[in-house]
């Protein structure tokens, strides 16, 4: 059966790297046709919308997207930049990520945080035992962030209307702000609901199961936060029972940002809510090459969008060769062959990958610590395209 895949490259380096991704699946075999999905800044300044409806539609249509990045920008720029003939008809920005997060439910985001062995960019440790020696310790942590809600949910207000701080005031702890001015009052709600609670965990020791994870750590900050970071912990109590080989650990937020830096190799799968899950990605993310390598999942019951986590770095697009990495889309592309079943192709372009790195003689200018520019090529960073050869040779 050929699939149908949304491709929406988006904008800046997103144009880059997802015809890289394309490459790579199209050599190992994945039999897939690839439906372009308009997305991004461009339909933002000619349409007034950066996720048009067909674009939607295709989505439920297909409910496979890969998706390359966005350029947003702030709110007066946004009005700035659009179509002369567009101002003042009440066109709002909303990023479209969100908007799809939102309008498909994608409220499982899944990031791997794996290293590559040889990558120049992981993290090492001072070896106590050895007189300026290091270890470096290998990192395989697959954080799951809820997707949808929680802080980011964007319910927040300046100048909360009145019935809000009524609302509010039947709280005590709301007796402090008594006297402070709506007007100088700034609110963002954590709301949490049980079903998403339920379906992030879930999702988490799935996942563990499925890949053989000894642990699912939940990282929240239930001392604080008793409600939502408490909802989160009971609901992992809860589930935990149902995949006996698996151990629940739990870590707060913070603590877990400074265990990271000391024993990264200690975590396996990790699940937290939508800011926390955020912080801890990325934290992750830089122990094993950062941008260049970071992918990750929107998932959702019926359509599931996959996607670097890196943005458009506009300074990079017109750089022609191109020398961003196209690692992170590629993984990303794993990601989606892991999503559909396709395992024995989502391990070869690992496999491929993981002995380019290996090898180290094709190295992005991340990679090789240089500063992004046009004399990265001639310091011995490859280009884009050569990374993907690279690979290409490999599978
Ligand atoms: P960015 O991720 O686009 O770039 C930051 C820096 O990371 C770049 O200057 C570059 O040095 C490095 N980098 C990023 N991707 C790389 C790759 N594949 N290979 C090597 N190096 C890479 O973040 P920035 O500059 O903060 O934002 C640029 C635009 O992207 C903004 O408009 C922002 O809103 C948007 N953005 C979009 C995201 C998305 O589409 N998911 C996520 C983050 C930012
Ligand atoms: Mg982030």
């Amino acid at each position: 059966m050929k699939r149908h895949v949304v491709a929406m490259p988006g904008d800046g380096i997103g144009k880059t790297v997802l015809p890289e991704a394309i490459r790579v699946l199209d050599a190992v075999g994945f039999e897939a046709e690839y439906v372009h999905g308009d997305i991004g800044w461009e339909f933002w300044c000619k349409e007034g919308n950066a996720l048009p409806d067909r674009t939607i539609a295709l989505l439920e249509e297909h409910k496979l997207g890969l998706f390359g990045a966005i350029t947003s920008k702030p709110k007066d720029k946004a009005a700035r930049e659009i179509d002369p003939g567009l101002r003042e008809k009440g066109y709002v920005y909303y990023s479209p990520i969100v908007t799809m997060r939102q309008k498909f439910n994608l409220d499982v985001c899944a990031r791997p945080c794996i290293s590559f062995e040889g990558n120049p960019l992981n993290f090492i440790r001072r070896d106590p035992n050895a007189e300026g020696g290091f270890v470096e310790p290998p990192v395989n942590v697959v954080v799951f962030r809820q997707n949808t809600e929680g802080l980011y949910g964007g319910v927040e207000w300046t100048d909360p209307p009145d019935e809000v701080r009524k609302a509010l005031e039947t709280h005590p702890k709301m007796a402090k702000f008594k006297n402070v001015p709506s007007a100088d009052l700034a609110i963002s709600t954590r709301i949490f609901t049980r079903p998403a609670c339920q379906r992030i965990v879930r999702a988490a020791f799935e996942y563990a199961k499925r890949f053989g994870y000894r642990s699912v750590t939940v990282c929240e900050k239930p001392n604080v936060l008793r409600e939502t970071s408490g909802m989160m912990e009971a609901e992992a109590r809860e589930i935990a029972s149902d995949f006996p080989g698996i151990e629940l650990w739990s870590t707060n937020i913070d603590a877990q940002m400074m265990w990271l830096t000391k024993n990264p190799e200690d975590y396996g799968v990790v699940v937290a809510g939508n800011m926390f899950g955020d912080i801890i990605s990325d934290g992750f993310a830089g122990l094993v090459g950062g941008l260049g390598f970071a992918c990750s999942g929107n998932i959702g019951d019926e359509c599931a969008v996959f996607e670097p986590t890196h943005g458009s770095a506009p300074r990079y697009e017109k750089l022609d060769p191109s020398i961003v990495n196209p690692i992170a889309m590629i993984l990303s592309a794993v990601m989606m062959l892991e999503h559909v079943g396709e395992m024995e192709k989502a391990t070869r372009i690992r496999d491929a990958i993981g002995a380019v790195i290996r090898e180290g003689k094709v190295r992005t200018y991340d990679m090789l610590r240089l500063p992004g520019g046009p004399d990265a090529i001639s310091r011995g960073a490859a280009t884009t395209q050569q990374m993907t050869d690279a690979i290409l040779a490999n599978l």
